[in-house]
């Protein structure tokens, strides 16, 4: 008898009901591939919305965890421990900046940016108190803290959670007249997603964050970027930014940073940004915990190679020329970067959800957002041959 079908009714009795997952049950994993309670294999194309980047186990990170395991692993931020130092500084050369703040999950990494460029705002740039703003992006997707839903423009994670945080201005993505208009001498940061991930992967238009980084420049306003999903190789370079040679003040970064591991975040700016905070202004139980920091220096040093960066672009341009063959057989359009897309389905055929069902019964594991698209993200381990397997999928079921 399969087990699924029970192990599935069990998930849904106890659990509150805020996510819709397929209805897989997985078990094990190795690089790309999941293994459910039945012994059916998917090939992974979501990569845990890309904290997995380095697939699933990888035996270097596995290896720096069960290593710290053995030895420590919390101590809270009232002691130094012995991978504090490494971590901080790999991830600051990685980023190009002075200064590290270690935090656990994305959204925290994201609160953490706000603070901090609002306590800029006050003490560096002049700000009057209790006015500062942040100009934000329409579509975008932070997180789920009530601050930063209460700047979403998606009604199904802002409605009801008011009353809401002031201190945001949304302008469309992607609109740098927009923007410069937004700003004036209580702006304290430009907070934006290079790419933005949970709207459907979309690409703004070439020059855009340039662009943006000179209004910044222009204006003495910080320049976030949030690059807790396209960053660290996803989009075939270290950071989504690099591709239009662009250097934000803050960079916010997460989900794999803990290497599918342990939930580890991180805002790297320079000392004149992140110098703000003082003892007992900020910080967090596990944040910059030995695991954690364990695990996410070796994650660091992966990255120091290129290989992976390399693999996201050479591979990306394989997975996008396949896709693109698929628009107007059943794709109306697709976006991305690197390992990474958003396909928009033909709503005449199917909703995004159903190619997803449809794709996992034939091994595929990816997910719908936001109606008729779906987003690949596979894990940068992934083989050319998976990659033409998983478009091979998704062809026939868009062919029926
Ligand atoms: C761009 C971006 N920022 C922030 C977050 C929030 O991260 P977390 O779910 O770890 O809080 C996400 C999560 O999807 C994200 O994609």
């Amino acid at each position: 008898m399969l087990r699924t079908p029970g192990a599935v009714r069990d998930a849904e009795r106890w659990t509150a009901h805020n996510y819709h997952p397929l209805p897989v049950v997985i078990s094990s994993a190795e690089g790309a591939w999941l293994t459910d309670v039945d012994g059916r294999r998917y090939l992974d194309c979501l990569a845990g919305y890309s904290a997995l980047n380095f697939g699933h186990r990888h035996p270097k990170l596995i290896a720096a965890a069960h290593a710290q395991l053995d030895r420590l692993t919390l101590t809270s931020r009232a002691f130094i421990h012995d991978q504090f130092a490494d971590f901080c500084r790999e991830l600051a050369e990685l980023c190009g900046k002075d200064l590290v703040l270690p935090m656990n999950t994305g959204a925290e990494a994201v609160e953490t940016g706000v603070k901090v460029a609002r306590k800029w705002g006050y003490q560096v740039k002049g700000v009057a108190p209790g006015q500062a703003n942040i100009v934000v992006a329409e579509g975008n997707f932070h997180g789920r803290t009530t601050t930063i839903v209460s700047f979403s423009t998606d009604e199904d994670a802002r409605a009801d959670f008011g009353p809401y945080t002031p201190g945001f201005t949304v302008v469309p993505y992607g609109d740098l007249d927009a923007l410069a208009a937004a700003i004036d001498e209580n702006t304290v940061a430009v907070l934006i997603e290079p790419i933005q991930g949970e709207q459907g992967v979309v690409v703004p238009p070439a020059g855009y964050l340039p662009g943006v980084r000179r209004v910044c420049t222009d204006n003495n306003v910080l320049f976030i970027a949030d690059e807790i999903q396209s960053g660290l190789g996803r989009t075939g370079a270290t950071f989504a930014c690099d591709h239009e040679g662009v250097t934000p003040d803050m960079y916010l970064l997460g989900k794999a940073l803990g290497g599918g591991i342990v939930p580890v975040s991180a805002v790297a700016a320079d000392a004149n940004v992140l110098g703000v905070l003082k003892p007992g202004q900020h910080g967090s139980t596990f944040g910059g915990n030995p695991l954690a920091c364990a695990v996410a220096t070796e994650v660091v040093r992966l990255l120091t190679t290129g290989e992976f960066q390399r693999r996201s672009a050479e591979l990306g341009a394989r997975l996008h020329a396949g896709l693109q063959a698929l628009v107007g057989r059943g794709l109306v359009a697709v976006r991305g970067r690197g390992l990474w897309a958003g396909l928009d389905i033909d709503p005449a055929l199917m909703t995004g959800r159903e190619a997803c069902e449809r794709l996992a019964e034939r091994g595929v594991l990816v997910k719908d957002t936001h109606g008729s698209t779906i987003r690949l993200a596979p894990p940068l381990v992934i083989t050319e041959e998976e990659i033409d397997h998983a478009v091979a999928q998704l062809a026939a079921v868009l062919a029926g």
